[in-house]
């Protein structure tokens, strides 16, 4: 008996360090650089790279096919937004901007099934050096290190704008999107995805939830959420989208992402295994964040929106 108490008492108090860590390693937003050092972070130990594969953003899982494999699933995705989006109307060559574009890819599959010349912007100096390393020379893309709030391309300068689940890490929203679209040239695409709370305004949040949500924020580098309603409107203010903004919500196509990318750890041990036990460390202590993205999502505290308009 007296085993079992200490091995309880042992089991609390390992998971009352777990806790403790967890939170004092949080990764909270102070500004665009701290977001650029995370993802730097993220990139150089190779975790997420090798956990989440090239795509860091979730899978679109078909109804018709939910054991698509979580890696096909984030390919999917692209196709599906650039299918939903409208994007691949445009002509082989059209200049494409990705916003936040990670390690490229969503820039590689643009460029590559579709003919399009990518220019791919992250705040993160990793990421840039990654993408490049990884996109082949025929391949029409190039990536550069830039803030999604300060563009430095003339108006008008992209035939289609796409933002893959940035938008959660802007603490300006309205100068995100009005970036975007200030990009965007007259009759171009414009195809965003991000993570999105609900409106918190009609329906507020309980205790449990807004505990939830500040972990959701403040574990990785998020500043704040808006619900697609708020955002759809902040991209129709903008004289560029004319106020046609079509926006859905992909919870459901989407959700899958969260379990499979913990069973991903285990299909794929040695891809955690061989970068060594800080690895092991650094892959658990994201578990309880995806759990509750999980949980949120699923439980509609957080929404998958996607956005698209014509500029
Ligand atoms: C969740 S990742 C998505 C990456 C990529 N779109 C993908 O789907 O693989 C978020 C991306 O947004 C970028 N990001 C965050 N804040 C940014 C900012 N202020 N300017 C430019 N990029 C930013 C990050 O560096 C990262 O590449």
């Amino acid at each position: 008996m007296s085993g079992f108490i200490s091995s309880i008492f042992f089991l609390v108090l390992f998971l009352l360090a777990l806790a403790i860590i967890w939170r004092i390693n949080a990764r909270k937003y102070i500004s665009s650089g701290t977001v650029a050092s995370a993802y730097d972070s993220w990139t150089q130990d190779k975790l997420l790279e090798r956990l989440w594969g090239e795509h860091i953003h979730l899978g679109f899982y078909p109804v018709e096919n939910k054991n698509i494999d979580f890696r096909n699933a984030k390919i999917q995705f692209v196709h599906e937004l650039v299918k939903w989006s409208g994007l691949d109307k445009l002509p082989k060559g059209s200049r494409i901007l990705d916003v936040g574009c990670g390690i490229g890819g969503s820039s590689r599959i643009l460029a590559k099934y579709y003919g399009f010349n990518v220019t791919g912007i992250t705040i993160s100096p990793a990421q840039v050096k990654r993408a490049r390393e990884l996109t082949p020379s025929e391949l029409n893309c190039n990536f550069q290190v830039m803030d999604a709030l300060d563009l430095k391309f003339k108006d008008g300068s992209f035939d289609g704008v796409w933002s893959v689940e940035a938008g959660a890490h802007m603490n300006d929203k309205t100068k995100f999107a009005d970036e975007m679209l200030r990009t965007l040239r007259p009759g171009g695409y414009f195809a965003l995805a991000d993570w999105n709370s609900r409106d918190l305004v009609e329906y507020p949040p309980s205790f449990w939830e807004k505990f939830v949500l500040k972990q959701l924020l403040e574990q990785w580098g998020h500043p704040n959420f808006t619900s697609i309603n708020e955002f759809s409107k902040i991209l129709s203010k903008n004289k560029n989208s004319a106020g046609r903004v079509i926006t859905d919500n992909w919870n459901s196509y989407t959700n899958p992402s969260w379990y499979d990318s913990i069973i991903e750890g285990f299909r794929r041990p040695f891809a955690i295994l061989s970068l060594g036990p800080l690895a092991i460390f650094k892959s658990i202590r994201e578990i309880p964040t995806i759990l509750l993205m999980n949980w949120a999502f699923r439980k509609g505290l957080m929404d998958f929106g996607v956005y698209k308009c014509r500029g």
